[in-house]
């Protein structure tokens, strides 16, 4: 058994967008129709530009699949890029402001056309492959994925909107993936009128995730936590800003109790067929993680995406050709990508989450994961109780 791992390699018009993932084991069935359904979905949204209208992202798999399951060897995904002009773009010499274009330049010694091409996000092409081929390993365990815009520039869902799973599966209806019939129009409004004045929008996205067990992530070390873990594979998405689990940045104004779920233990229920049962939660504060360890609870990940960067009335910023004020370059672009990110939120996280069931019931093949996932939820579902001290006060401080 080997350790998940996913990298990326293309450019945005280069020959396309490649996913290497190594470590999925063997016997996971691949479902390219949907691999290419998560693609179809990172293309929509209200406020893309024009680059969407000539993509149609596709993915061949390249490597590690025969007879429609993985072979237990690396899998190579490809997406090939429709606008492939890589050797004839243009050169930019005005750096974008909130673009690698600069920081990239000086780095690298290299062109601002070669910086941009690699740090574009067009790149989430590969990530949404890798992810939907995570999300098709993770479904063999029960474990489900959803998401919905809750804020998009000035406009916000009320607070506390919460909708019930299945409507979470409306989403996709709507433009700006929002479920909030009120702010759907107004969210688009607001993508209309950040675009008559050349200007762009971002805003905040919620993912959901059902049927994970206890267990995923561990609380020994640091970079073990899947709460840190989460928030890497999030904030490394393209104007990803910032990541919230649970209440998140919401806490930090409330007292313990009012975030902190109360725990209930329902005997009865021990040792029958869902081992979650026995152990109810009453609130979901923690969005489904406790010291970096999952509890069983939906795991609620909210991430902040920052305004588009290229601007059609763009700011100034400098010709590296002359040494003068020049404003930025411009290259066609979104207004607003918050829709299309929430697609890539999901299927990125589904390959994080991919990572960390290969880790516990890591094996060779899935029908191995499988036997240590059944042999686990029989451990975890023994009644508990029984001769064992009851509660009392302990330290917790540090
Ligand atoms: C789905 C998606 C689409 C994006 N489309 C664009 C775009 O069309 N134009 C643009 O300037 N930035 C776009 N971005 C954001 C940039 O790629 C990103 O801001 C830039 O690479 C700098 O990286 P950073 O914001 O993470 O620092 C998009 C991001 C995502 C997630």
């Amino acid at each position: 058994m080997a350790y998940l791992t996913f990298h990326s390699a293309g450019e945005s018009h280069g020959r396309g967008c490649f996913a290497f993932l190594e470590g999925l084991p063997y016997g996971v069935p691949v479902d390219l129709g949907f691999i290419n359904a998560q693609l179809a979905r990172r293309q929509l949204g209200y406020g893309r530009g024009g680059r969407m209208k000539i993509e149609k992202d596709q993915a061949e798999v390249l490597s590690g699949v025969r007879k429609g399951v993985t072979m237990g060897a690396p899998v190579l995904l490809a997406v090939f890029n429709k606008d492939f002009r890589l050797e004839t773009a243009p050169e930019l010499f005005c750096p974008r402001p909130g673009h690698a274009d600069l920081a990239g330049h000086l780095k690298f010694d290299a062109p601002i056309r070669d910086i941009l091409e690699r740090a574009s996000a067009r790149e989430t092409a590969a990530r949404v492959a890798a992810g939907a081929l995570s999300r098709l390993l993770l479904a063999q365990f029960g474990i489900e994925i959803r998401s919905h815009v809750v804020a998009l520039g000035p406009v916000e869902v009320p607070a506390g909107f919460s909708p019930a799973w299945e409507q979470l599966g409306q989403a996709d209806t709507s433009e700006v993936r929002c479920l909030d019939a009120a702010c759907e129009g107004a969210m688009k409004a607001a993508i209309d009128e950040a675009k008559k004045e050349g200007n762009t929008l971002g805003g905040i996205f919620e993912i959901v995730v059902q049927g994970l067990p206890v267990g995923l992530g561990d609380h020994t070390q640091w970079d073990r936590k899947l709460d840190g873990r989460i928030a890497q594979g999030m904030m490394s998405i393209q104007a990803i800003k910032g990541v919230e689990i649970g209440l998140g940045f919401r806490a930090a104004r409330l007292g313990g109790r009012e975030v902190h779920d109360a725990i209930q233990y329902d005997a009865a229920v021990a040792g029958g067929r869902d081992p979650a049962a026995a152990f109810r939660r009453p609130t979901n504060g923690a969005g489904g993680l406790e010291g970096g360890i999952t509890n069983g609870a939906p795991l609620v990940v909210r991430a902040a995406m920052k305004p588009i960067s290229t601007l059609m009335k763009p700011l100034m910023s400098v010709d590296l050709q002359t040494g003068e004020p020049y404003k930025a370059d411009i290259e066609r672009s979104d207004f607003c990508a918050l829709p299309a990110a929430s697609v890539v939120g999901e299927n990125f996280l589904a390959f994080v989450l991919a990572q960390a069931l290969c880790e516990k019931f890591g094996g060779d093949s899935l029908r191995e994961m499988k036997a240590n996932h059944a042999a686990y939820l029989e451990h975890l579902n023994r009644p508990r109780g029984g001769g064992k001290p009851q509660g009392g006060a302990s330290d917790a401080s540090e």
